[in-house]
């Protein structure tokens, strides 16, 4: 399966098609090639009852080439063409464009790509669909207008899995370069309470041999960051994110931490959407699977849990805003 909720027929309000982009073209603008190294969570001190509730225990893999230079180049265009709608995703990141894939055909087209999916899946360890959010899908991250901040600051995604490609060549920066904490959150959390970071000689920075290059993430399980510059240049990267087909596993996402962030008008209907398909996959195994048993209680819990991620939607949709977005930074303690 590569598909959970298929992107969407019609375009939210206040978004229009980018005019002049070439048709993607998989033949001509992918390039897959596989990771030389792979981490496991198990590498970054989780344990085992924390890892047998994910979906995969993959953790984060080296650089792998996705994208032909014909395809890199296109994607240099539409990352510059849409840096016009760039707005703050809350206080961790000032400059992103969220929901490309509703303004640019060759976005979207690259972002649902079967054989793009199919090649992530592989990676991951298990079967992946693209993230039933669009807003999810084609998330650009722009440069800061100073170079005084970091481009992102220490955090785990609010999504399970998900690829990160530098759009703009890394070679041609000084800084910018994208981090992870060789460990897990709670030790990150641990730090972040100490007033720390995490320490160098703990950090990987992958090299990136050029533009349309990418590592693969369990986004939410692993801390990372861009790193700030040096000197001011343009630094544009391309987040993409999937979940597990298997609905069986942890949701592993932080929805509500979108809401004040994304367009309201797109925002509450794939979250209901993506909620669906979970309720749906899980309800679906309780048809399969629940066998015959007197315990009512028991067969309600089941009941529940089948629809807990719906119920959650309604719960948080329904109270607003709760909490802040969570990073590992918190410069005023
Ligand atoms: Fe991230």
């Amino acid at each position: 399966m590569t598909t959970a909720v298929p992107f969407p027929v019609q375009q939210p309000i206040g978004f229009e098609w980018l005019g002049d982009e070439p048709p993607f073209d998989a033949d001509r603008h992918l390039q897959l090639e596989h990771p030389v190294e792979r981490f496991v969570l198990q590498d970054l001190g989780y344990e085992a009852d924390e890892i047998s509730t994910k979906a995969t225990d993959f953790a984060v893999s080296a650089p792998f080439r996705v994208l032909s230079d014909e395809g890199a180049a296109v994607m240099l265009q539409v990352g510059r063409k849409l840096r016009e709608f760039h707005r703050p995703a809350g206080e961790r990141i000032e400059q992103v464009v969220r929901g490309g894939c509703y303004r640019s055909r060759w976005l979207r087209d690259l972002c649902i790509d079967p054989t793009l999916t199919a090649h992530l899946s592989a990676i991951f360890g298990v079967a992946v669909a693209p993230h039933p959010m669009a807003l999810h899908l084609g998330h650009l991250n722009y440069e800061p207008s100073s170079i005084d901040v970091a481009v992102d600051k220490w955090h785990h995604d609010t999504l399970p899995l998900d690829f990160v490609m530098m759009v703009t060549d890394p070679a041609q920066l000084s800084g910018g370069q994208f981090e992870w904490f060789h460990g897990s959150r709670h030790e990150a959390a641990e730090l972040a309470r100490r007033g720390e970071r995490p320490p160098a000689d703990r950090t990987v920075a992958p090299v990136f041999p050029g533009a349309g290059w990418a590592i693969a993430l369990h986004g939410d399980m692993v801390v990372h960051r861009g790193a700030g510059l040096n000197e001011p240049g343009e630094r544009i990267t391309m987040v993409n994110g999937y979940v597990a087909a298997d609905t069986s596993s942890d949701e592993q996402s932080r929805t509500v931490d979108l809401i004040g962030v994304d367009d309201p008008e797109v925002l509450y209907t794939e979250w209901a959407k993506f909620s669906a398909w979970r309720g749906a996959g899980r309800l679906q195994s309780v048809i399969d699977d629940l066998g015959f048993n007197a315990d009512a209680l028991a067969v309600a819990d089941r009941l529940e849990d089948a629809i807990a991620d719906v119920q959650q939607a309604i719960d948080q949709m329904r109270a607003g805003r709760s909490g802040r977005q969570m990073h590992y930074e918190h410069d005023n303690e």
